[in-house]
C-alpha cells in the first residue's frame, strides 16, 4: 500500500454538519478528567532530538502533575527511533518523592547536561541509566532496598521526525502505529533535518483546544486576517485521518500542488506571490524562508506578464531550490502529487500541529496550564533547513502574547473572547463548517473516544 492510499481524499459531498458541546472547553470536571483519560494515555511531543546532542544532555517535559526527565544515554542517530539512546524517566526521586530535576522559575522546562542526577533533598544520586548509585547510610535498610526499588521509573519514549515523544501509559501502542497515517505522509519532508529558527511559549486565557483550533482551519483568514485576501484565496478543507487530521487549500486543476503551504497568490501570480511572501515573512515570520521571499521578489521582472501559474510556481521553487543548494541547503524532493495530498498542516492528536513544507515547518502546541479550563500554555516553533553546522542555537523563550509577530496577534485576539463567549447562558454549542473546519470536528470525535463524553451531534 503506498502512502497516498491510506489518506482520506476529498469527497464529492461535504460531511454532515455537527454541533460540538462546549463542555470540552469550559468544564472544570472535564479539564480534571483529561489528566487520566487523555494526557496519561496519548503520545505527547516533548522536545527535539537536537536538544539532546550529547550523552548526559537532558530536558524535562511537564504535563499537569506529571514531569518526565528525558536523557541521552548513548551516542548515535536517534531522529527516527530512540533505540535506547534516549530514555525517559519519571522525574521523581524514589526516596521520598521529591521532584528530581526542577524547572527553573519562568522557564518552559529544565535542560542541560549532567552525568548523574543528585536529588536536592537527601542526595540520592541517579545515573543516566536510571540506577541509583548513592544512598546515604544504605545499610540501614538492609537488602530490601534493592535496585528495583530505587531506580527511576521508566516512561515510554520514542522519536519520529526529529521529535521526542513520551507516553505515560505503560500499555501504549507503538509510536509509529499511533502516528499513522501522519508519519508516512510526512516522512518525505524529512522533518528531522530541520532546526528551529525561533521558538516561543506563552500563556493564554483560554482552553488549550481553543488555542489550537484557531490554527487548524483557514476559514478564519478573511475574518481575522482580511489583508491576506488581497493576495489570494484562502478557501480550504480539513479532513479526519484516523486520530489525526490535516488541512489544506482548495487548488485549481493543474495547480494541485498549491493546496500545500508553498502557494501562489491570486490574479497575476508573479506580483501577488511576491507581495504575499514579503507580507508573510514580515507579518508572521514563518511559513517561508529568506530564499523563497527573495526569489519571489524577482518574479515580476524574471517572467513575462501572462506567465501561467504552474510555470510561475515551478520557476519560483526551482530557482530557490538551486540557490539554497549552492549554500549547502538541500531540500528533499517530494513528488508533486504527494505535496498536494499532504496539504498545509497535520494535527497530531491531541495537541500538536505540524505545518510542513520541503524546507520549513511551523509547529504549534497547546497544553493545559494547571486544571483551570480557561488557561493554557501555547507554543510556537519555527524550523527550517540550514547548512551543516550553521543552525542557530535556540532555546524556548517565554514571550508575552503581545510580543509575537502581528499576524499572530490577530489570531491571539480571538482566544479569550472565544473562551468567554462559549460560557454564555443558552449558548447551544459550536457549529463548525463541515468542510473547512473538519479538523476541529475530528479533534472532538477523537477526544470523545478518550474522554467518554463530548461527542459531536448531528445539527
Ligand atoms: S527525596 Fe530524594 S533523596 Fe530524599
Ligand atoms: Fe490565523
Amino acid at each position: 500500500m503506498n502512502e497516498l492510499s491510506k489518506v482520506a481524499a476529498a469527497t464529492e459531498t461535504a460531511p454532515e454538519p455537527v454541533v460540538i458541546p462546549v463542555e470540552a472547553y469550559i468544564s472544570e470536571d472535564y479539564a480534571r478528567a483529561e489528566r487520566d483519560k487523555l494526557w496519561r494515555k496519548c503520545w505527547l511531543q516533548a522536545g527535539r532530538v537536537e536538544d539532546l546532542p550529547d550523552v548526559g544532555s537532558y530536558i524535562t517535559y511537564e504535563i499537569l502533575d506529571d514531569s518526565v526527565l528525558i536523557v541521552r544515554v548513548a551516542e548515535g542517530d536517534a531522529a527516527n527511533g530512540a533505540d535506547g539512546r534516549i530514555k525517559a524517566y519519571r522525574n521523581v526521586c524514589t526516596h521520598r518523592g521529591r521532584r528530581l530535576v526542577d524547572t527553573p522559575k519562568g522557564e518552559r522546562n529544565a535542560h542541560g547536561k549532567r552525568m548523574n542526577f543528585v536529588c536536592g533533598f537527601h542526595a540520592w544520586t541517579f545515573e543516566l541509566d536510571g540506577s541509583c548509585s548513592y544512598i546515604q547510610s544504605k545499610e540501614d535498610w538492609g537488602p530490601k532496598l534493592c535496585d528495583e526499588v530505587t531506580r527511576l521509573g521508566e516512561v515510554k519514549i520514542d522519536t519520529w521526525g526529529g521529535f521526542v515523544w513520551v507516553n505515560l501509559d505503560p500499555e501504549a501502542e507503538l509510536l509509529r502505529t499511533y502516528l499513522e497515517p501522519a508519519a508516512t505522509m510526512l516522512d518525505p519532508f524529512q522533518l528531522q533535518d530541520m532546526r528551529p529558527r525561533w521558538r516561543k511559549w506563552t500563556i493564554f486565557d483560554c482552553n488549550w483546544k481553543v488555542a489550537l483550533e484557531a490554527f487548524d482551519e483557514t476559514y478564519h483568514v478573511p475574518g481575522t486576517h482580511p489583508e491576506f485576501t488581497e493576495f489570494g484565496d484562502f478557501v480550504g478543507w480539513g479532513r479526519a485521518q484516523g486520530k489525526h487530521s490535516h488541512i489544506g487549500y482548495d487548488a485549481p486543476k493543474g495547480l494541485e500542488e498549491t493546496s500545500a503551504k508553498l502557494r501562489l497568490g491570486a490574479g497575476d501570480p508573479r506580483v501577488t506571490t511576491a507581495q504575499m511572501q514579503k507580507y508573510t515573512w514580515e507579518g508572521v515570520n514563518t511559513n517561508t524562508t529568506q530564499t523563497l521571499v527573495d526569489v519571489a521578489q524577482t518574479l515580476p521582472d524574471a517572467l513575462p506578464e501572462g506567465t501561467p501559474g504552474d510555470e510561475v510556481l515551478r520557476y519560483w521553487l526551482e530557482t530557490a531550490r538551486k540557490i539554497d543548494e549552492e549554500r549547502g541547503v538541500v531540500w528533499p524532493k517530494v513528488d508533486a502529487a504527494h505535496v498536494a495530498a499532504s496539504g498545509t498542516a497535520w494535527q497530531i492528536f491531541p495537541n500538536q500541529q505540524i505545518g510542513h513544507a520541503v524546507n520549513n515547518m511551523l509547529c504549534y502546541q497547546a497544553r493545559p496550564y494547571g486544571y483551570d479550563p480557561d488557561k493554557c500554555i501555547f507554543e510556537v516553533a519555527v524550523y527550517e533547513l540550514y547548512p551543516a553546522g550553521e543552525a542557530p542555537e535556540t532555546q524556548w523563550e517565554y514571550a508575552d502574547p503581545s510580543a509575537f509577530p502581528h499576524v499572530l496577534l490577530q489570531d491571539f485576539s480571538n482566544m479569550a473572547a472565544v473562551q468567554q463567549g462559549m460560557k454564555m447562558a443558552g449558548y447551544a454549542g459550536n457549529v463548525p463548517n463541515p468542510k473547512a473546519e473538519g479538523a476541529v470536528i475530528s479533534l472532538h470525535r477523537n477526544l470523545a473516544r478518550y474522554m467518554g463524553t463530548g461527542e459531536p451531534k448531528d445539527l
